[in-house]
């Protein structure tokens, strides 16, 4: 089968790694099944990859990936849950189990015409979802919506701030926040990318790093060393950092004495349930709401979609349509 895989790993030029080509079919084991891929999504995850974070050189060479949306071996129409994992090992909830992985760090992934998961990891594709939409939900949809509607608890009509909007994971919460009713400010560090925040239903948006007229209940952090100070000054006494990347670095001041003293919370939030993948599904059939989609490449083209988010370049989601 045709796929995308990382050879090498190289930190400081992660795209040299990157190669396209033919792979063994998968050989799924006992309880598992293969998917035809129709379409697959990049995460930032995919670029970590390259630079062996979570993938060890001795697992190259690796097919990347995490989101896809295909037809399963019995002609259903599925989405690709990416958590491998046994929820009973953590309390009922896989992205709490000690041994869990995502697809592509151990298990070859979705950027593929092929891809094997347990059974259990299929979610059924709604109809009124294409493809290509679905196959964002997986990673980045079901992390934001996991730090929106499960980590942060937030009450109806609440005030939120998204750092760095132009992202997978931020262009998610952005929609899915302001769809739910809370007021959203945004930041990011481009003005286009401001625009295209409000029309996803922004209340505002801002330069990156500049001061709010308010202060907010929770902040939604996946930028990490380059907002974090922003973030912890933007909240309000009692307020939330749910924080689930840390893009830019890891390094931030921890601003200690602001959060005792204001008694903040930093909530850490990592993927989502098979359970939580489904009701986004649903979600999103149910309400409309669809992901933003920056560009749809074919397969054969993942390096310019690579390209494009190591240059930071993008508005939400990069999608690779497979086969014809
Ligand atoms: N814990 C989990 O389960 C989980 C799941 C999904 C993602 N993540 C992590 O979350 C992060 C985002 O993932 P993604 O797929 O959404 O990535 P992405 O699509 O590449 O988005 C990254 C965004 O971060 C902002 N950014 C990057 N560098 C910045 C800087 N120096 N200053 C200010 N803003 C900066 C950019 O916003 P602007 O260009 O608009 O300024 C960019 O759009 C990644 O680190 C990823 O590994 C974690």
């Amino acid at each position: 089968m045709f796929a995308i895989t990382a050879a090498r790993i190289d930190k400081t030029n992660p795209l040299s790694g990157l190669e396209a080509g033919e792979r063994p079919d998968p050989a799924p084991p006992e309880g598992w099944t293969t998917v035809t891929v129709k379409a697959a999504a990049l995460n930032h995850h995919d670029l970590w990859s390259l630079r062996g974070v979570g993938l060890s050189p001795d697992r190259l060479p690796m097919v990347l990936g995490c989101d896809a949306a295909g037809v399963d071996e019995d002609g259903n129409e599925v989405v690709v849950h990416a958590v491998i994992g046994d929820p009973d090992a953590g309390g009922g909830d896989e992205t709490r189990d000690p041994r869990r992985s995502l697809l592509s760090e151990v298990h070859p992934g979705t950027l593929a015409e092929k891809v094997a998961v347990p059974r259990r990891n299929l979610v059924p594709k709604p109809p009124e979802l294409s493809f290509e939409e679905a196959a964002c939900l997986p990673t980045a949809w079901l992390t934001a919506y996991r730090m929106l509607f499960t980590r942060a608890a937030l009450g109806p009509g609440s005030t939120v701030l998204v750092q760095g909007a132009g992202g997978g994971v931020a262009s998610a919460l952005i929609r899915l926040a302001s769809a739910t009713g809370h007021r959203v400010y945004a930041t990011s560090r481009d003005a286009a990318k401001r625009d295209r925040a409000l029309r996803l239903g922004a209340y505002a948006a801002l330069p990156t790093g500049e001061r709010l007229p308010e202060k907010v209940d929770a902040v939604f952090e996946s930028v990490g060393e380059a907002t974090w100070a922003h973030s912890v000054r933007s909240l309000r006494p009692g307020g939330s950092i749910i924080v689930c990347g840390a893009t830019s670095g890891e390094a931030p001041p921890a601003e200690l004495t602001r959060t005792f003293f204001l008694q903040l919370s930093v909530i850490g939030s990592t993927m989502g349930t098979r359970d939580e993948l489904r009701r986004l599904t649903e979600f999103c059939a149910r309400t409309g709401v669809r992901p933003e989609i920056d560009r749809v490449l074919p397969l054969e083209r993942a390096a310019e979609g690579f390209a494009a988010m190591e240059q930071g370049e993008l508005f939400g989601k990069v999608v690779f349509r497979v086969g014809s």
